[in-house]
């Protein structure tokens, strides 16, 4: 290659700096040399949005155990989570959150001072007899306080931050991975961080949608990269519709609003939730509450004259206790919807949220080959942690809360493990050609001179997505979805970036993010496509039952060596990790 490379070594290199690659780096800074390579400024990252809590059965408000909190997991993912690390990330939830508490994570308080708690959908107590307190919180900006507090531990443990570089291309050699190679947006030029371990935390893909409540950085480049060296994207066909996303705008209004009290109601003034979930009504799963909110819609008792959306009210809990527990979404609703929720109600639909499935590990974090290897073969040096991993613990639908409770303890094991992998091994030479691909595929975009430009084939695309591979789907939607993302994906060998400099190139950046959205989307509409049930976020009109004679599996999705995607299925892990018997005598923390 002709091209200027500049290249690093650490013992440990981190793709991404939301929650689960701040919390990664701060444990491995600890034992190695570390360094996080980062879109945007770590605080910028997506993890920032969460805002109703996390999850731990700390029982500081009513009794709760991580028992149950394991069940509602399992079943919330409608039985296609891995137990054995669902069992790993419940029982550690109380120890790491009081780990968060010491290093500073500024909590909200019971009058007595304990972490405070609420309610959320799908939390449960005696193996889903009633709504239980288990969602730690910190008003409604939880993501925001957590992504400070770790940054600035990982800062104080000497990490090395290269914030504002893009990942083009995973690097490996004889079937290890070994670094990763990157554009530097702020000052142009390609940069190869070689490494002994990798720990891919670069968040989700909920971009590809056009309404959807994710930071723009949310393209799904992790996915892409990962795919095209083979590696496989676990589950992709279950995507979680957050029910409550401010009508047009996609924004998350927190589930806490539902948690302290708030309630959906359709153009009738009727509390529909009652009707589809009796027990846990509002606090139903996402899913659940997702799909009963379009039914209200289409059955013509949406809200405003579209009759298009439905209303969350918050109003009754008073003025008060909704700009003390729940600032943010105050100035969310008024900004984003003109709306008071002190005195009105928000409009709100679902709106995509998270990704469920990702890069397949097992519990403690290591990359699993799949595809008919032995499920628990690992690739050497590759983790991954956060929403871009699947350890599983969502399955097909996540709980509320368990996202941050997920990037917590997955992010913290994979900063463990990487750095014991890295200190176990020399490292791995580098390929003669390493980085070339992505060398390639930068220059393709920056002399491309075509007819197509980012913003129309951007908004084809998303519009695509949601319109026939959204909350309800079925084999002719998606069946046109695939011939047109193919249209789609050939307008990239006909595009145009105008902007041919190397300095904060942003036209650059969105071409290569656009060409990953499409690969993604593409793997995506091929995986739920080929899963004939419903299960969980995936709602086939065409085929309404769960079928766990043929689909209790996950499924694996990857590019084969001519660039084909190819699918693949491994078996759900259904045992856990040990068998403790219940009731047990509750833990003091
Ligand atoms: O509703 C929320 O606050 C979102 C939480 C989550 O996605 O876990």
């Amino acid at each position: 290659m002709s091209v200027k490379i500049e290249y690093h070594k650490f013992d440990v290199v981190v793709f991404g700096a939301g929650g689960a690659g701040l919390n990664a780096a701060q444990v491995a800074s600890q034992y190695c040399s570390t360094a996080v390579i980062s879109e945007v400024y770590p605080t910028r990252s997506h993890t920032i949005s969460a805002q109703g809590g996390i999850s731990a059965a700390l029982g500081n408000l009513e009794e709760d155990h991580w028992h149950w909190h394991m069940f509602d997991t399992v079943k919330g993912s409608d039985y296609l989570a891995d137990q054995d690390a669902c069992e790993y990330m419940t029982k550690l939830a109380p120890q790491y959150i009081i780990e968060l508490e010491h290093i500073g994570v500024p909590f909200s308080r019971t009058p007595e001072g304990k972490i405070a708690q609420r309610p959320f959908g799908g939390h449960t107590a005696e193996f889903g007899k009633r709504p239980v307190k288990r969602a730690c919180y910190a008003a409604d900006r939880t993501g925001h306080v957590m992504l400070q507090t770790l940054y600035e531990k990982a800062v104080a443990q000497k990490t090395q931050f290269f914030s504002e570089f893009y990942v083009l291309e995973l690097l490996v050699n004889d079937g290890a991975v070994n670094g990763l190679l990157c554009w530097d947006i702020q000052n142009g030029g390609f940069h190869i961080f070689h490494a002994k371990a990798v720990v891919f935390a670069s968040g989700g893909c909920c971009r590809i949608f056009k309404t959807n409540s994710n930071a723009h950085i949310n393209t799904g480049d992790g996915l892409a990269v990962a795919m095209r060296k083979g590696f496989s994207w676990s589950d992709a066909e279950f995507i979680q519709f957050h029910p409550t996303g401010i009508y047009l705008a996609g924004n998350l209004i927190t589930e806490g609003v539902r948690g302290e009290g708030g309630i959906l109601l359709n153009a009738n003034g009727e509390r529909f939730m009652e009707k589809y979930a009796p027990t846990i009504k509002d606090l139903a799963p996402r899913d659940i509450v997702s799909r009963s909110m379009v039914k209200e819609v289409l059955a013509g008792r949406g809200v405003g004259p579209k009759k298009d959306h439905v209303l969350l009210k918050i109003d009754h809990i008073g003025a008060e206790a909704i700009m003390e527990k729940l600032p943010g979404i105050h100035e969310l609703a008024l900004v984003f919807a003109g709306v008071d929720c002190t005195k009105e109600p928000i409009p709100v639909m679902p709106t995509a949220h998270y990704q469920n499935g990702g890069i397949p590990t097992n519990y403690k974090t290591h990359v699993i080959k799949g595809f008919g290897s032995n499920p628990e073969e690992t690739v050497p040096g590759f983790f991954a942690a956060g929403e871009i991993a699947s350890a599983s613990v969502h399955g097909a639908n996540r709980l509320g809360t368990n996202s941050l409770l997920d990037l917590v303890v997955f992010g913290r094991t994979a900063g463990e493990e990487a750095a014991k992998y890295a200190n176990s091994i020399s490292f791995v030479p580098l390929a003669e050609n390493a980085g070339q691909e992505g060398v390639e595929l930068l220059q393709k975009f920056l002399n491309s001179n075509g007819e197509n430009t980012f913003g129309p084939v951007y908004e084809e695309l998303r519009t695509v997505m949601e319109t026939n591979v959204g909350v309800f789907r079925t084999e002719e939607l998606m069946t046109e979805a695939k011939e047109k993302l193919q249209v789609i994906k050939t307008k990239m060998d006909n595009f145009r970036v105008n902007d041919k400099s190397s300095i904060y190139n942003l036209e650059l950046i969105e071409a290569l993010e656009l060409n990953n959205m499409i690969l993604v989307s593409q793997a995506l509409t091929e995986c739920a496509l080929l899963r004939k049930e419903s299960r969980g976020g995936h709602a086939r009109e065409d085929y309404p039952e769960r079928d766990d004679a043929n689909f209790l599996k996950h499924s694996e999705v990857t590019l084969d060596k001519d660039g084909n995607i190819v699918v693949g299925y491994r078996p759900v892990r259904m045992k856990p990790l040990t068998v403790e018997p219940f009731p047990v005598k509750p833990r003091v923390y």
